[in-house]
């Protein structure tokens, strides 16, 4: 933690100065002001002009305040009528949301009234406690008791016999089972024994290929929370033996029969670490996949790459690039299964994007060197 992340306001006359340790790529405020008590008009409007408040009343209060202005906010905003401007109208609500900041004290302790005990939803996000106070957006600790939740409860996984993974804050869920069912049925190539998960998160897709029988895996992941959540994982679903966590950009040295990877799907900025899971610029990651992965394979084996077409249905992919992509790679397409969208999200006609996710159809390209 350095300097230039302590942030100073002023209480009672004193100048009090915490940490900036927001999760997301926003700029710090500019100014801090402390606040018990204000209408969520005023408070938005100190917000728009670039003060964030730090909340010392009831955390009750500020709670029903966050509603309050997220409600205002959205009720005025217009619908965006594409991808591009419903990403930045989304980054400017999440600046704007986390402007309301509580203080966190060393030990994950809240000081404001009424406040819950968050000291676990915290060390799961941060790991052990800090040693400076620092400053919180409320909407983001409320994501945090959130995630929390999730993490302990789990998600059943139906391809692996409804075994549960775990995932914390930060880490890609598989929510969304469809694309793991593709991995579950998907034909193994023949003699398959050893596999790679490419960016492999929680470990899932790891976990069905250990359960089908592979006797050697390796998922890798840049992202060091996935490579806790994996391991653990793992674990837990006395897959260890079998599967090998390491954290490199994409490939492992050496070969394999199977190499598999589920990339973030739309190409776009992420605007905060956890959306490096959903986003990735121009499809840098997918491309420097498909260049790459048919140089590490045993003779006889396969490439599976999981993609949905969103990206083809929000305009910012064109239908042919993917096959392009392959092609240039030096990799031929064997077969393609499919599924549609399961999730609620495709239902919901409100939804912005729902024009485009009620179209949206994942695949599991299974490619051979050409
Ligand atoms: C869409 S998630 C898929 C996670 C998991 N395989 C699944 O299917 O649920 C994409 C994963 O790729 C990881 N990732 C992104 N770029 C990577 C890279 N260059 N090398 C390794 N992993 C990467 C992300 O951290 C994320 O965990």
């Amino acid at each position: 933690m350095t300097d230039e992340h302590l942030l100073q306001w002023v209480e009672y006359g004193e100048t009090v100065q915490a940490a900036w340790l927001s999760e997301s790529r926003h700029p710090a405020p500019k100014t801090l002001c402390a606040v018990e008590h204000i209408s969520a008009d005023d408070a938005l409007r100190l917000m728009r002009a670039d003060t964030a408040l730090v909340w010392r009343g009831d955390y009750h209060q500020a709670k029903q305040l966050l509603s309050a202005i997220k409600k205002r906010v959205r009720a005025k905003a217009k619908q965006p009528d594409d991808f591009h401007r419903h990403r930045l109208q989304q980054a400017q609500q999440s600046r704007l949301f986390q402007m309301l900041l509580l203080v966190v004290s060393p030990g994950f302790q809240l000081n404001n009234a009424r406040a819950p005990d968050v000291q676990a939803a915290l060390t799961d996000v941060y790991g052990a406690g800090h040693r400076l106070p620092f400053l919180l957006p409320l909407h983001l600790l409320l994501g945090f008791i959130g995630a929390h939740e999730w993490h302990k409860t789990g998600v059943s996984v139906q391809a692996l016999g409804g075994a549960k993974i775990h995932v914390p804050y930060g880490v890609f869920s598989p929510v969304r089972g469809e694309y793991v069912d593709l991995v579950a049925q998907a034909e193994l190539p023949k003699g398959c024994h050893t596999a790679w998960d490419i960016g492999t998160g929680s470990g899932v897709l790891a976990a069905v290929l250990a359960k089908r029988g592979v006797a050697q895996i390796i998922g890798t992941d840049t992202n060091p929370r996935a490579i806790l959540c994996a391991e653990d994982n793992m674990r837990h679903l006395d897959c260890a033996p079998q599967v090998r966590i390491v954290a490199t950009d994409l490939f492992p040295s050496g070969y394999a029969d199977l190499i598999v990877c589920n990339p973030p799907w739309l190409p776009a900025k992420p605007t905060a670490d956890i959306e490096t899971a959903l986003y990735d610029p121009q499809h840098a990651m997918l491309k420097a996949f498909l260049a790459d992965a048919a140089e590490h394979l045993n003779a006889g084996g396969q490439v599976w790459l999981i993609m949905s077409d969103l990206a083809e249905h929000l305009g910012l992919r064109a239908p042919d690039d993917l096959r392009k992509w392959i092609n240039a790679a030096g990799l031929r397409v064997l077969t393609k299964i499919e599924t549609l969208p399961q999730h609620p999200k495709a239902q919901q006609r409100h939804d912005p994007l729902h024009h485009a996710r009620s179209r949206e159809v994942t695949s599991l390209w299974q490619l051979v060197p050409a």
